[in-house]
């Protein structure tokens, strides 16, 4: 069976999404383990209550150093809200092994500083007409790997950044299980 570890710094909402589906049959796959940039992650919670293992490393220069020997025997790793930027060695050594997930559609509102809030107020600052979220593989490169799956969504004339992450989340959670059922 296909190993993943899934890497978070916050909520784990996407997280608990892969959970849900292996739980409930729709994903055939096994979540060796959730590894947290953040120690007070509310995601750590939701790993440790699906009886999944849980690892924390430390932000900064060794992180990626950290993360080796965590993810040794895993086939696959999901970025699902980390924040933290993994080593060119390390998206090299992982080349299309890793995916994350990017609340755009990229190549549009991505790279640098563009992520959660940042990416939906620049969205409206500019009057986009729509939105949506991107899973594509991860390169040295930020955000800029190829695309695995896009998904549209309309921007409402009274949208907020808050209504709009609400819908993007809403994608997210879906794009990212049939992500992973593309590629097991
Ligand atoms: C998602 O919006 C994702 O696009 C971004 O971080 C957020 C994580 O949300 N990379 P959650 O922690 O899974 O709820």
């Amino acid at each position: 069976m296909v190993k993943i570890a899934v890497l978070i710094s916050g909520n784990g909402s996407n997280l608990q999404a892969i959970i849900d589906a292996v739980k409930h049959k729709e994903l055939d796959l096994c979540i060796e383990c959730v590894i947290s940039d953040n120690p007070n992650a509310y995601g750590l919670e939701r790993a440790k209550s699906a009886g999944i293992k849980t690892h924390i490393v430390q932000r900064g220069k060794e992180l990626s150093k950290q993360m080796l020997p965590l993810v040794a025997s895993v086939d696959y790793i999901v970025l699902a809200g980390f924040l933290s930027i993994l080593s060119a060695d390390f998206c090299d050594k992982w080349t299309n092994k890793i995916m994350n997930l990017h609340p755009s559609l990229l190549p549009k509102y991505g790279g640098k500083g563009m992520y959660g809030m940042y990416v939906h107020k620049a969205v409206l600052k500019n009057n986009e007409k729509q939105s949506g979220a991107t899973v594509h593989w991860v390169t040295a490169g930020i955000d800029q790997g190829a695309i695995i799956l896009q998904e549209t969504c309309d921007i409402s004339l009274d949208e907020t950044p808050e209504t709009l992450a609400n819908k993007i989340h809403k994608i997210e959670h879906k794009i990212l299980i049939e992500a992973l059922k593309t590629i097991i």
